[in-house]
């Protein structure tokens, strides 16, 4: 059995966007496996509000075509479909008019958890929170749940924060980082803080160096409109590759309590020290066979934004010193991969022979494919021939431990989302961390666009920019293979 399925109090989820690609890919498809899996309560009801002219009905038939789309058939229980299409219903609404308004304050219950997603442009949070206040449709005690990005800059995050906090208190607030919601995320902090085993190893004096890598095979064609004025420091960078760094590096908060935990982690964005800028390598796809280049997907031929980027980051404190954290992140690259590898030091002293093969454990911590963790112990390899050393995995992957059910570990937003019905905001990002993080981000983005510096060409379906080896063989070091 993967995980006991604890069922939520009755709640009012409201998805603004419930039209959109990612209710329809994600937040609607993980609603229905809670329900499926018997989490939801039979006072669950979900509504959906986007500004198209929909009756219940027809969202039911919306949401249903969606299921089919992103589920695989295995998981579509005709039983359980009806079931959940049943909890739905739908609101015309226009977040920044006056139409529908009325009719969703109708449609609201007292005495039930009442949620917000905002999966709208972020140009339009603002708007939904003014009239979810104005027309008293928000409890005193509602949540809301807004998604990336949160701001393109410190400034514009400040302004966020500000605008939501004159309608919600913060403990009403869920920042959305779904990377934080995926089953190994949390894994790495049992691993972490319920062993014996690594804490007392977690330290500079016996960890080599971290990397973490989020690598996607996908370009930005699609979005490139909107990408082009991101770029992979902001898109990625600045949250998910940020919170998986603080997981790694913050110290062990005294409960795993939401406000203990990002005290922990604010601190590390905190003691992040300034990069300097040859500890960085931005890139950018060319054409390939029959994919268009970076500039082409971009519709701006003389784009300067990042693709990919790979950066030496040091944490200052006195666990770290002295040990890097390698980040890399790219579009169109080799293979779809996201891990983090934690690379202990080699042993002081070898008793063997230089050439036996000897090298260092490894922990490596896998959030796609393949969720799981293996660490690499050294032993010797097997039949005569005097001392071989070799290293093997000693495998946690869940697909081999958990069998069939690893299939079923919930996705990173089905247990999010349950969590902001329970109340629990440890797996989101508060403001303060958000402008932590823009605040280390914001001068390295200046500098570079001050000084138009041009990402590097790198080929689609490599590994990224030459310079990035580069960066890693100067510390004598090496990136892992990207595989999928
Ligand atoms: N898609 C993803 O994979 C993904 C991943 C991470 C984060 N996000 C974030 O999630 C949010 C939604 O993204 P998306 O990809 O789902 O966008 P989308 O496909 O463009 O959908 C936008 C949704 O908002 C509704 N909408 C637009 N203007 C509105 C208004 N004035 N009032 C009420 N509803 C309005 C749209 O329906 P109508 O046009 O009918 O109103 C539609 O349902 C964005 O903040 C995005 O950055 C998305």
């Amino acid at each position: 059995m993967v995980s006991r399925v604890i069922p939520v109090d009755p709640f009012d989820l409201v998805i603004f966007g419930g039209t959109g690609d990612l209710a329809r890919r994600k937040i609607l498809p993980g609603l229905y496996r809670r329900f499926r899996d018997g989490q939801m309560p039979d006072g669950a009801r979900i509504i959906g509000a986007a500004r198209g002219e929909m009756d219940d009905k027809g969202y039911h038939d919306f949401v249903a075509a969606a299921l089919t789309e992103f589920l695989p058939q295995r998981a579509l229980d005709p039983t359980a479909v009806e079931g959940f299409l049943g909890l739905l219903g739908y609101i015309t609404v226009d977040a920044t008019g006056k139409d529908g308004w009325a009719q969703l304050a109708k449609r609201m219950r007292k005495g039930v958890v009442q949620a917000f997603y905002f999966s709208v442009a972020p140009s339009l949070f603002g708007a939904l929170a003014e009239r979810l206040h104005k027309h008293k449709i928000a409890a005193p005690e509602a949540r809301i749940v807004v998604e990336k990005p949160f701001g393109n800059d410190l400034a514009t995050a400040r302004a966020l924060n500000a605008t939501l906090a004159e309608h919600f208190d913060e403990t009403q607030i869920y920042r959305i980082d779904h990377y934080l919601g995926k089953e190994t995320v949390q894994n790495l902090m049992a691993v972490r803080f319920s062993n014996m085993l690594f804490e007392p190893l977690w330290k500079n004096q016996y960890i080599d160096h971290v990397q973490i890598t989020v690598a996607e095979t996908v370009g930005v064609g699609g979005r490139g409109a909107y990408y082009d004025t991101s770029g992979a420091m902001r898109d990625m960078v600045q949250n998910h590759l940020m919170q998986l760094l603080c997981l790694i590096a913050m110290e062990p908060p005294s409960k795993f309590e939401p406000d203990a935990v990002r005290d922990e982690k604010l601190k590390v964005i905190r003691a992040l020290q300034p990069v300097d800028l040859d500890d960085i390598v931005r890139g950018q796809y060319r054409a390939g066979a029959d994919t268009p280049s970076y500039t082409e997907d971009a519709e701006n031929p003389d784009s300067l934004t990042e693709s990919f980027i790979a950066m030496k980051v040091h944490v200052a404190n006195w666990r770290w010193n002295g040990t890097p954290f390698y980040l890399r992140t790219g579009k169109r690259m080799k293979a779809r991969m996201s891990e983090i590898v934690v690379r202990f030091k080699e042993p002081p002293h070898s008793i063997f022979e230089e050439d036996t093969g000897q090298s260092a454990n490894e922990l490596r911590i896998r959030l796609q494919p393949n969720e799981g963790m293996d660490l690499t112990v050294t032993i010797k390899e097997p039949g005569p021939g005097g001392m071989r050393l070799v290293d093997v995995p000693l495998d946690m992957t869940f697909a081999d431990a958990l069998g069939e059910d690893a299939a079923d570990v919930p996705d990173a937003y089905e247990r999010l989302i349950m969590d902001v019905i329970r109340g629990n905001q440890t797996l989101f990002m508060r403001g303060d961390e958000v402008e932590a993080a823009w605040a280390w981000t914001d001068p390295i983005i200046a500098t570079w666009t001050a000084r138009e510096d041009k990402p590097e060409a790198y080929d689609a379906g490599s590994t990224g920019p030459e310079e990035a080896l580069i960066l890693m063989h100067r510390d004598s070091r090496r990136w892992r293979e990207l595989t999928s």
